[in-house]
């Protein structure tokens, strides 16, 4: 599939590229806008995006979370911090409107990979998470998470990745309203996935704010809420994607295209949370990622969303990666074919169920040192539809909200 067809003018990003030139010339002392003769697009060096943390500095200080009852956390920063200074005007400026636009992938992954060079923020920001849903359409559980977001504006935005062959809206006063991107066919097990979770990701990274990135799908809930996971993932100095060694699914034309050894080759649960110097990382790769397409175009279900993330950490050698994700799945118990993980019906859904998860189901999670202080999971799947109402009479009492 190729993810760059969609073919609409250049206008939009035509038209940031005028907002931003003005801000360019006001800041002028502060960067430099490079550009050279003969490279295909100019160099911008622009203060727009938050800085790529350095690992010795997350962007908050990690909480230091007891494993489990559920970590006691520290209220995050004020949503609405007063406007102090006038650079908040510019963020303003290059804040995007709305998730919708018009720019191909192309565009919009070149427009996403812009990172400043310049270290220090001239602004303060409050850092977001970004939950980016895979969804065919509308959740089924939509309204779990509209009672985990209630009362937290300001610290989260949300991006739906939906089939473009559903056409609904959530309701207006949903916080789900308006925050579908343009999306794409996607085929289980296929590369149209990989280009969706690249989409995602590059939408996401338009707004500055956006520091913690992570993938849902629409059978996930939370397991805490918001404030607790909230300051576990940006109290968190390292990216959490599942990976492992295996070879299983390598071909040897990942090494005569990408060079990408037997060595190299890893699979992981894809569901990823990631911090923004990564997320830079994963849209602008144009090396590995055809690599993956190519394969896929070649074996029907070739299921390299379990290989490309981890497999590219791997060869980029990322160095803040904690090899794990914080999304559950019970791999154990499966009822639902030899590919899924077992799927949760409404009479499983109790008080130990979520219990036993957030415990790690036998796995000792205080013997992780990857920054999210003993927590084992964050997030849980696969909930079918039908458990909504059990979760919403658990949720207050259990995961403390709605
Ligand atoms: C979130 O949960 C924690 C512990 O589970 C609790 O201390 C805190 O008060 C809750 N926050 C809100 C806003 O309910
Ligand atoms: C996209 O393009 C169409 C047609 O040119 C236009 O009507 C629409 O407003 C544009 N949408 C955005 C979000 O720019
Ligand atoms: C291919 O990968 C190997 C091992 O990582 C490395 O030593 C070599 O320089 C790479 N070759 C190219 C052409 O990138
Ligand atoms: C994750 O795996 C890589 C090798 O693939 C290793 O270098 C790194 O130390 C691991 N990270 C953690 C937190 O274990
Ligand atoms: C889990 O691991 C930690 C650190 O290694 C250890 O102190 C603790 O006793 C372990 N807990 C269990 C239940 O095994
Ligand atoms: C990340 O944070 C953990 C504690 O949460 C700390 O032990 C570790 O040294 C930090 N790593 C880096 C690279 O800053």
């Amino acid at each position: 599939m190729n993810d760059t067809k969609t073919l609409m003018p250049v206008r939009h990003v035509g038209r940031k590229l005028l907002n931003v030139v003005p801000m360019l010339l006001f800041f002028s002392l502060g960067f430099v806008l490079g550009m050279t003769s003969n490279s295909k697009f100019p160099n911008f060096y622009m203060p727009f995006v938050s800085p790529l943390p350095p690992p010795s500095l997350p962007p908050s200080p990690p909480p230091l979370l007891p494993p489990s009852p559920p970590p006691l956390s520290p209220p995050p920063p004020a949503p609405s911090a007063s406007p102090q200074n006038q650079q908040v005007g510019l963020m303003r400026e290059l804040a995007p409107s709305s998730v919708m636009h018009n720019m191909t992938d192309e565009e919009l992954l070149w427009w996403a990979s812009m990172a400043p060079k310049v270290r220090s923020t001239p602004y303060r920001r409050v850092p977001k998470v970004a939950f980016l849903f895979l969804s065919r359409g509308d959740l089924p559980l939509r309204p779990l998470w509209e009672k985990f977001f209630a009362g937290h504006e300001g610290l989260y935005s949300i991006y739906m990745h939906t089939d473009p062959e559903y056409t609904g809206s959530p309701p207006k006063d949903s916080v789900f309203y308006g925050r579908m991107i343009p999306s794409q066919k996607t085929i289980w097990g296929d590369a149209t996935l990989l280009a969706a979770e690249r989409r995602l990701l590059a939408n996401a990274l338009l707004d500055l704010d956006n520091e913690r990135f992570a993938l849902l799908s629409e059978s996930c809930i939370p397991l805490y809420n918001f404030t607790t996971i909230y300051v576990v993932l940006t109290g968190s100095n390292t990216s959490f994607v599942d990976s492992f060694h295996t070879r299983s699914r390598y071909d040897t034309m990942f090494a005569d295209r990408s060079n990408i050894t037997v060595a190299a080759w890893r699979k992981g649960a894809q569901w990823f949370e990631v911090d923004r110097a990564l997320a830079v990382e994963v849209v602008s790769d144009e090396t590995y990622f055809p690599t993956f397409r190519e394969r896929c175009a070649a074996v029907p279900s070739c299921l390299m969303d379990e290989h490309y993330l981890p497999t590219l950490l791997s060869v980029l050698r990322w160095p803040r990666n904690a090899n794990r994700t914080l999304t559950f799945a019970d791999w154990k118990h499966r009822n639902n074919g030899p590919t899924h993980p077992h799927k949760y019906g409404a009479r499983e859904v109790t008080e130990e169920l979520v219990a036993e998860i957030r415990d790690g189901m036998g796995r000792n999670c205080t013997e992780f040192r990857d920054g999210a202080s003993g927590v084992c999971y964050v997030f849980a799947r696969k909930f079918a539809p039908d458990t909504l109402e059990p979760l919403l009479r658990l949720a207050p009492k259990v995961m403390g909200f709605g």
